[in-house]
């Protein structure tokens, strides 16, 4: 049986009751926690910085996985790793040396994850797959979530997955934008290993239970 791993996106939390809310995460079934940086150049939209970020990981029970969508990321590894940050995930189009970037992520303790932005073919890792822990597929333009899956998403994560096997990699998938119980499935047989999913838990009425339902429908 396949343990699909479900991370919230803090980035739905509600900020005024952030202690509540990743309270309720930690207490949860959830896996880990789905952290996005913005900084309004890579992405149209700034989220929250560092102050914010140690703030969370002060009080986060589960592993803390970092998206980040900034430019020149490399500037901030260390930074990162500090914070407790134990997945660190940056962008492929915010990476001319892609590779130097996952081995300084890795130097510093992290697990390296390469996020692909929705018009970026997955057959563009396929030299540095092995090197890769991660892969988190967008399944919409990053920068705002509640936005809508985005359908094509599916052959990207069969695309990867045949991938990873053909090269016998052991790079786990994640999926991050629009990711409901209607979609939820279908990426796991796709060859999702992990699901992220923001306004669909925290805009829920009952988090915990919309937490455990998608853990549920996600374990075949
Ligand atoms: C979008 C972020 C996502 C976002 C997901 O740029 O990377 O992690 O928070 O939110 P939903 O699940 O609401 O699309
Ligand atoms: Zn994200």
């Amino acid at each position: 049986m396949k343990n699909t791993l479900i991370a919230p996106s803090v980035l739905a939390a509600d900020f005024a009751n952030l202690q509540r809310d990743i309270e309720m995460i930690n207490n949860s079934e959830a896996d880990w926690f789905h952290i996005d940086i913005m900084d309004g150049v890579f992405v149209p939209n700034i989220s929250f910085g560092m102050p914010v970020l140690e703030a969370i990981t002060k009080h986060t029970k589960k592993t803390v996985d970092v998206h980040l969508m900034i430019v020149d990321p490399d500037r901030y590894i260390k930074t990162f790793a500090a914070l407790g940050a134990n997945i660190l995930s940056v962008h492929y189009e915010a990476c001319p040396h892609l590779h130097r970037t996952i081995q300084g992520i890795k130097a510093e303790g992290m697990k390296a994850g390469v996020v692909l932005n929705p018009h970026t073919s997955v057959d563009l890792l396929e030299d540095v797959i092995n090197d890769i822990d991660l892969v988190c597929i967008m399944s919409v333009n990053p920068g705002f979530g509640g936005q809508s899956f985005i359908e094509n998403t599916y052959a990207k994560v069969e695309k990867l997955k045949a991938m990873i096997l053909r090269k016998n990699a052991s790079t786990i998938i994640e999926i991050d934008g629009g990711v409901t119980d209607k979609n939820a499935a279908q990426l796991v047989t796709a060859g999702a290993d992990v699901l992220v999913a923001g306004n669909y838990v925290f805009r829920a009425e009952n988090p915990t239970e919309t937490i455990a339902h998608l853990k549920k429908i996600s374990r075949f």
